[in-house]
């Protein structure tokens, strides 16, 4: 039988899969919104994650939420999740076991959430969804196909804030790139061809979300 988000996120909340456990504060399921057409992944919980148990707060949330604003979208009508769901001690990178033990929750909020369009925040959530060695700086600014569902990879917003802020080059990217989400969403019939284009992709031998039964 199915399970709902909110029995998912009682048993994550006391996973012990991989050695992140821990370390942790808490466990950060993610702000998970059934009715969402817009789901955004990004890397890991940071410190603050940590502590308030809610992805992205703190300056990186602060500017998400700016970059919804200016598309038309409250925080809340929207879902935010990381592909892991503990914080790595000192932010250090995710390690493949750990990728690898958090996945089943990621599939599981996908399948549940059933989002229209996903993006990834960051070269981490990116490559790993997208199962691609190819960077952010290549990937973003285009919609990619990958279970039906479009994908959008845009800059991590704690990227932005340490690399000049507002005044650069990326933040103005970003803000194309939050227009080409406001745009997808709006457009009903672009899904149907990409429920077409999706049905002929070929997976590769690499590990990573796509290789999985997600729907
Ligand atoms: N960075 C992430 O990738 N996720 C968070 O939740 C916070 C910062």
């Amino acid at each position: 039988m199915t399970r709902t988000l909110v029995e998912v996120a009682s048993e994550a909340a006391v996973c012990t899969r991989c050695r992140l456990a821990q370390g942790r504060t808490q466990v950060v399921f993610g702000q998970v919104n059934a009715g969402a057409d817009l789901l955004f992944i990004g890397e890991a919980p940071g410190f603050h994650e940590d502590k308030q148990g809610e992805p992205f707060v703190g300056a990186a949330g602060n500017l998400l939420n700016r970059m919804l604003g200016e598309i038309g979208l409250a925080r809340d009508e929207v879902s935010v999740v990381n592909v892991i769901k503990c914080r790595p001690p000192g932010n250090r990178d995710p390690q493949p076991d750990e990728i690898e033990a958090c996945t089943p929750w990621l599939v599981e909020q996908i399948s549940l959430i059933q989002p229209k369009v996903i993006v990834t925040l960051g070269n981490f959530a990116t490559k790993y969804v997208l199962n691609t060695a190819t960077g952010i700086t290549r990937l973003r600014g285009q919609m990619h196909d990958w279970h039906g569902r479009s994908v959008i990879p845009t800059f991590h917003p704690a990227a932005i804030l340490h690399g000049g802020g507002e005044k650069s080059r990326q933040f103005e990217l970003l803000r194309e790139d939050f227009e080409l989400v406001r745009r997808t969403l709006a457009a009903p019939v672009a899904q149907a061809q990409i429920q077409a284009q999706a049905q002929a992709q070929v997976q590769t031998d690499e590990p990573s979300i796509d290789q999985l039964e997600l729907f």
